[in-house]
């Protein structure tokens, strides 16, 4: 069986910066930079331009990937999108991502496999350990795992959904996964899911149980409930629970692979909320210097939290062979899962 590594990573966020006095001035948002810097470490985030989706922010990640990977784009044998702002109800954003970077044109066109993972900020570990194991069963050599969100498009920019609003960024990151027969790679991955919470952070939109699915006014044009239309949240269950699963996560991984905190150079958590993340590392007593964060620059971008810090700390030289990492995540569902890669 070979093992599955990381061989390339790549990433992109618009360059449009919004920062959080410009949700005060721009979008006339009832906040101040003080409240968000404090509660969430958020400064500043990235929202694209009209007309952009997440598999048009996909492509530039997955081509700085697959090029980093040493790889063509037709050596890839099949896509996982994960990402809880397609451009569309369906289909996914896979086959966009998979049109977009050129795999169905010409007579070399490779038509693989696309699968869509919405797991919101989950998605990314969900996609890893089916990347993985694809890759482990010997059925593909190469996959393409791509987390990318467009947010800002679907956020309630007012006061009324500042809760919210203030938290999420656009971007995305891009890995591909490979086969190698070097003693590296994804040593283990736990999942899991809880949903007697599926209510507490949710975007309905819709509800198909109800005939129409959307309500329709007398020129039969659907009529969306800002309610249904825009995510809700109750912050503090979210954050509870994003605490105590982090935690289970990572003890599961330390416990299933004789882990101790010491042996792992660098934590890779889902970028939510800042002090999420000191408060799981100040419980396990793993030194902040050993967290890989960027949600001062980018906000929640859920799915493509994980891979743009991979990408980024392989850019600036911060994650290099060799190193032990740890990944963990939580998100809408509840979600969760751990990640333990020898780099
Ligand atoms: N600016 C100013 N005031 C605000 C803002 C804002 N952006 N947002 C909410 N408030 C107000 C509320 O209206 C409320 O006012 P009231 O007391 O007059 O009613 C007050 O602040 C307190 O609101 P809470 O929601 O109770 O604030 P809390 O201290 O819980 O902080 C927060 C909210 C930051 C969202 C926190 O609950 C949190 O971090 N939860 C985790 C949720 C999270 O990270 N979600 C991300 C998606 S899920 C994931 O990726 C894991």
């Amino acid at each position: 069986m070979p093992n599955a590594y990381i061989s390339g990573t790549g990433f992109f966020v618009p360059p449009n910066v919004v920062s959080n006095d410009q949700l005060i001035n721009d979008f006339n948002i009832d906040t101040t930079n003080e409240w968000i810097v404090q509660r969430t470490g958020i400064e500043e985030r990235r929202f694209v331009d009209n007309g952009v989706g997440p598999s048009d922010l996909a492509v530039c990640a997955a081509e700085q990937a697959i090029a980093n990977a040493g790889i063509s784009k037709h050596d890839i044998g099949m896509i996982v999108f994960a990402t809880l702002s397609p451009e569309h109800s369906f289909p996914g954003s896979g086959v966009h991502l998979q049109r977009k970077l050129g795999l169905c044109d010409g007579a070399d066109a490779t038509f693989v496999p696309a699968l869509d993972v919405r797991n919101q900020c989950s998605g990314f570990l969900y996609g890893l350990a089916t990347a993985s194991s694809m890759v482990q069963s010997g059925n593909v050599k190469h996959v393409l795992l791509v987390g990318a969100e467009v947010h800002s498009h679907a956020l309630d920019l007012s006061t009324r959904g500042r809760t919210v609003a203030t938290l999420f960024g656009d971007g995305a990151g891009a890995v591909v996964v490979s086969a190698t027969d070097e003693d590296r790679g994804v040593r283990g991955w736990w999942l899991g899911a809880d949903g007697r919470h599926a209510d507490v952070l949710t975007q309905k939109i819709w509800d198909t149980r109800q005939k129409p699915f959307i309500p329709l006014d007398e020129q039969g044009v659907g009529q969306v409930h800002p309610e249904m239309m825009f995510a809700q949240m109750d912050g503090k269950l979210v954050f509870r629970n994003a605490v105590e699963r982090m935690i289970g996560a990572l003890f599961t991984a330390y416990s299933k692979k004789g882990l101790t905190h010491e042996q792992i150079d660098l934590f890779f958590f889902h970028q939510a909320n800042l002090r999420i993340n000191q408060y799981v590392a100040d419980q396990l007593k793993i030194p902040h210097d050993k967290l890989v964060s960027n949600i001062q620059r980018y906000g929640n971008t859920t799915a493509a939290t994980i891979p743009i810090l991979l990408a980024e700390a392989v850019e600036s030289g911060r994650l290099k062979k060799g190193m032990k990492i740890a990944m963990v995540a939580f998100g809408a569902g509840f979600t969760w899962g751990s990640a333990v890669v020898d780099w």
